[in-house]
């Protein structure tokens, strides 16, 4: 698979790192409820957590523990309950073009090119200092689909999909880029190039990263810090900083560090899971 090029990222980062100097993400006494079928479910209780710009943070816990509620709440696509999530300070009311989301399922416009899909958000919001056409170009290259400009989305591979995804978030120079499970649906292999991948644009662009995930292989790999949750009702129990150098590549996996790490977030993910599969017997 191509490698992303770096006077691309270059040229890029510039651009990015003029427009969007910032990235703090403030979560204050957030909680979620739903109501399905007369009951109400907490999916979040007041939780809060302060992520500082450019900082790349893993959302890790079992099914059901809220991560996408959380996620979704910074995007703006559900409101709170109570408490505030501001972004620089400024208090989130709606989605905005300055949140990117990543899906699990690739959620490119089927009806539009790669091209057209990359260049969508800047065409919309007039971000970015060059044409919209200039800026997709820019960001086919950095994610080395540039022979796929005119396919349609069904034409291409999941991996291509999702590389086509983030190209596409990035496109509109968030401030913040919000993930939920990526990767979930690549091979492994496509996976680990697809996480080397998005290290290095993060890298470049300095952008706050929101990342949730079920792998902890993945969120160790990734994360400057991993927010470990639990469910019943969905909230923080552990916020384990990853002190593994960067840049990170195959040889971190194997690193002592890493294994120990590794080891933490799984004993925990294992009693949270345990204590979701009791309750769900009743
Ligand atoms: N739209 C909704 N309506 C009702 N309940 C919901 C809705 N979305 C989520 N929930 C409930 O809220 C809780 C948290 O769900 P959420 O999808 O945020 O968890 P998750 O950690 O992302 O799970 P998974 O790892 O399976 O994706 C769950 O109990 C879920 O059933
Ligand atoms: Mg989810």
């Amino acid at each position: 698979m191509t490698q992303i090029t770096s006077s691309v990222l270059d040229k890029e980062s510039s651009n990015r790192k003029e427009l969007t100097k910032k990235g703090r993400v403030k979560l204050e006494n957030i909680s979620v409820n739903y109501k399905t079928r007369g009951n109400l479910v907490t999916a979040i209780e007041n939780t809060s957590i302060e992520i500082e710009p450019g900082e790349f943070v893993c959302l890790l816990g079992p099914s059901g523990c809220g991560k996408s509620t959380l996620l979704n709440c910074v995007a703006g696509f559900v409101k709170p309950n109570s408490g505030q999530i501001t972004v620089d300070g400024e208090l989130i009311k709606q989605p905005g073009p300055d949140r990117g989301m990543v899906f699990q399922q690739y959620s490119l416009y089927p009806w539009k090119t790669v091209i057209e899909n990359i260049a969508f958000g800047p065409k919309v919001t007039g971000r970015g200092s060059q044409s919209p056409e200039t800026t997709a170009n820019h960001f086919l290259e950095m994610i080395g689909l540039t022979k796929y400009a005119k396919h349609y989305p069904n034409e291409l591979s999941g991996g291509m999909q999702q590389r086509v995804g983030i190209a596409r978030a990035l496109a509109n120079y968030p401030r913040v880029l919000l993930m939920d499970e990526p990767f979930g649906a690549l091979d492994s292999q496509t996976r680990l190039i697809m996480q080397e991948n998005l290290l290095r644009l993060w890298r470049e662009f300095g952008t706050t990263v929101i990342f949730v995930t079920h792998d902890v292989d993945e969120a160790v790999f990734l994360s400057d810090r991993i927010i470990v949750m639990s469910s019943n009702p969905g909230r923080v129990i552990k916020d384990i900083k990853i002190n593994l150098e960067r840049p990170r590549n195959t040889n971190t996996t194997t690193s002592t560090r890493f294994v120990e790490l590794r080891k933490i977030c799984l004993d925990l993910i294992r009693d949270e899971s345990l204590k979701v599969f009791e309750s769900q017997k009743i």
